[in-house]
């Protein structure tokens, strides 16, 4: 069983400068809610209440103002400091203590997950799980991130960065699951070309060892990494229109803690206190 998340919310967001240099684009809205609502989201739909979450020094303090304890949610939140944007493979070693020697999901702070079986599908696996797991999504541009590649009967056997001409249409999403020895493993990782500690090698690492296990999220589901100032705006409309026309709330941590049974309506209601009137909260007090 997976019970430790870790939400890597540092990075250097220069795609997106002038708009991050004062603050990490994981505070900035996604329609109606600031970013990291949405992996936090993730990891209560995967059944995860222990969270990490690393961030700049420049941010921490934000970051403790937006989110707290994280008692309100029924979890418990630590922060730890990434000094430099060393890479994504860092979080495991920054977060050797909070891990200690458990199973662990680390998801990016830019990461959108939706759809309507993923909270099914990640918390099944979550609850019994071995080994590494990747989750890929199909794009029409897979050469802008980690992409899979598969053997005639299907059989995941590689993952490439950034490649030139991918092998297939599956990119690797912002989201693992991990056995502790990633920790072990990210300690002896060298960075990369481009000066980073990759969560690619640490994949390949458990893919040689035959334990990672490849899943996808199907059509109907929806991956979306909010990096640039583009896919931003696209985001923010992606989940006015869905929320919208569906009636759903997407990336809420009070609705996602409700159902898993952490909280109780009256939790909800008191720690709105007179916080009444954002389309959030109003949303949110109408469903319970
Ligand atoms: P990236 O998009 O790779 O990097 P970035 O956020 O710094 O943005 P840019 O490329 O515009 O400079 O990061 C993906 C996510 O992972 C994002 O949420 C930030 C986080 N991250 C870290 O926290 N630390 C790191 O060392 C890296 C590489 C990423």
């Amino acid at each position: 069983m997976i019970t430790k998340g870790i939400i890597l919310s540092g990075g250097s967001g220069t795609r997106m400068y002038p708009t991050t240099s004062a603050v990490s684009k994981q505070f900035l809205p996604i329609f109606d809610k600031p970013m990291i609502y949405y992996p936090l989201t993730t990891l209560i739909q995967s059944g995860i209440r222990d969270i990490l979450i690393i961030c700049t020094q420049n941010d921490i303090d934000l970051f403790k103002r937006l989110l707290g304890s994280g008692s309100q949610w029924g979890l418990n939140f630590s922060y730890e400091i990434q000094k430099n944007p060393n890479g994504i493979a860092e979080a495991f070693i920054i977060g050797e203590k909070f891990i200690s020697g458990q199973k662990v999901a680390l998801i990016l702070g830019d990461n959108i997950i939706y759809g309507a079986t993923i909270q099914t599908m990640l918390s099944d696996l979550a609850s019994n799980h071995k080994g590494a797991s990747i989750f890929g999504y199909e794009v029409s541009d897979p050469e802008r991130y980690g992409v899979a590649g598969f053997d005639d009967n299907g059989i995941l056997t590689s993952i490439e960065e950034k490649p030139l001409r991918p092998k297939s249409n599956f990119a690797i999403t912002g989201l693992y699951f991990y056995e502790s020895e990633v920790v072990e493993i990210a300690k002896g990782l060298k960075p990369s070309k481009r000066g980073e500690l990759e969560i690619t090698d640490i994949n390949n690492i458990f893919l040689k060892n035959n334990q990672l296990h490849f899943h996808r999220f199907y059509p109907g589901s929806a991956w979306l990494d909010a990096g640039t100032s583009e896919s931003l705006l696209s985001a923010s409309e992606f989940i006015s229109t869905l929320q919208d026309r569906q009636g759903i709330l997407i990336g809420s941590p009070e609705l996602a803690a409700l159902e898993n049974g952490w909280i109780s309506k009256e939790d909800i209601k008191n720690f709105f206190g007179s916080n009444i009137k954002s389309n959030y909260t109003m949303q949110i007090l109408r469903r319970i």
